[in-house]
């Protein structure tokens, strides 16, 4: 069993789950194990614009701590990742890293939230 708590910036929230890899995928969006995967199941909202599907940046999420227990990031997430606003040297697609091995801490951007609403009035 593995704890990975998350952190939403806007409202300043903190959530810890437990999460058992036995149980993988908790939800239907992302790879399953995936921290869009656990927070969906947890009732936690993260935007996900593509589905889970490694095809925008919405679900971008900085990991403040257990890098090491997720998993590694594809040329794809990191061509992606090139391309979200704020960008970290512990930035990750929540869609993509799935935790493996231990304990994780997760921030939610709030700027994540604000891209897609005023993407949206910009059509
Ligand atoms: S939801 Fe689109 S890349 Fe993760």
């Amino acid at each position: 069993m593995f704890q990975v708590t998350f952190i939403e910036v806007e409202s300043g929230k903190r959530t810890t789950v437990q999460v058992d890899p036995a149980r993988y995928p908790y939800h239907d969006h992302g790879l399953p194990g995936s921290l869009l995967d656990i927070a969906m199941g947890h009732h936690i909202h993260i935007e996900h614009a593509c589905g889970g599907n490694c095809a925008c940046t919405t679900c971008h999420v900085i990991i403040k701590k257990g890098d090491d227990h997720l998993s590694d990031q594809t040329d794809r997430e990191e061509d992606l990742l090139d391309k979200a606003p704020g960008l970290t040297l512990h930035s990750r697609l929540a869609c993509r890293a799935i935790v493996e091995s231990g304990d994780v801490e997760v921030e939610i951007p709030a700027h994540t939230v604000h891209v897609v609403k005023s993407g949206g009035s910009h059509e």
